[in-house]
């Protein structure tokens, strides 16, 4: 299996991106709804830093696979059942890119506002001075990324399987 995207097929570093990403987000989306059903306590600090750690993990993972995206683009799209379906197809892929980033980046925002100090893994940061107001805008950002993402996803999934029963071009084979 080859590292690099050739024509017709994701590379072994574009796969694990994509797989790795999928893995964790269907993880730490239910995760997240369950974090705050839970009663203030210190099992509850603990997994709320788990989740934190695992969403500023997501954010450098997805900056560091549009590098190599941006590197080493995506296979080329040659057939085309209708007008307008490599467009779809790239905006569900540039949306599903910019909703990761918007719940990432609104997470931390959030917790920053709060007046709190993260752990970056290379580095810690904190605001010097809180603002509640900006805290509990941005929280709101990361509910409703959250909702658009499992639109997106949605979307993604039923795509794939129109393509496989429809079109019948074994899209899935890409990215396996
Ligand atoms: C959290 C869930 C998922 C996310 C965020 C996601 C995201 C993405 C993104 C961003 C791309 C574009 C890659 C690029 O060229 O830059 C992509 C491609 C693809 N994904 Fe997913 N994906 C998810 C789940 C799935 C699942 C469950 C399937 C299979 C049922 C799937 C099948 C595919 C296929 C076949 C492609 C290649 C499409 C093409 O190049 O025409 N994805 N995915
Ligand atoms: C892939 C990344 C992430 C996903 C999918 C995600 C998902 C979620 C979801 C679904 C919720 C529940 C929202 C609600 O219904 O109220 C939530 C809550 C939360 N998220 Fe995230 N999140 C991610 C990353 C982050 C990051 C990077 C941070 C902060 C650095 C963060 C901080 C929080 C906080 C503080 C809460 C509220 C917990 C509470 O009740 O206090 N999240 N997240």
């Amino acid at each position: 299996m080859k590292l690099f995207n050739s024509q017709s097929e994701y590379g072994l570093l574009a796969k694990l991106f994509h797989w790795v990403t999928f893995i964790v987000l269907i993880a730490q989306v239910p995760f997240g709804f369950y974090l705050v059903g839970l009663e203030f306590s210190d099992e509850r600090i603990d997994l709320e830093n788990i989740h934190i750690l695992v969403g500023i993990t997501v954010f450098y993972v997805t900056l560091f696979r549009l590098i190599w995206k941006f590197l080493n683009p995506s296979p080329f799209e040659t057939k085309s059942f209708f007008k307008g379906q490599v467009f779809i197809g790239k905006a569900n892929h540039f949306l599903l890119y910019l909703t990761i980033f918007t719940i990432t980046i609104s997470g931390i925002l959030k917790k920053l506002y709060m007046g709190e100090r993260l752990n970056f893994i290379f580095f810690k940061y904190g605001f010097e001075k809180d603002n509640f107001v900006l805290a509990d805008a941005y929280y709101e950002v990361h509910i409703y990324a959250n909702y658009l993402l499992i639109a997106l996803v949605t979307l993604h999934i039923l795509a794939v399987i129109v393509h496989h029963l429809i079109f019948k071009d074994k899209i899935l084979n890409k990215i396996t």
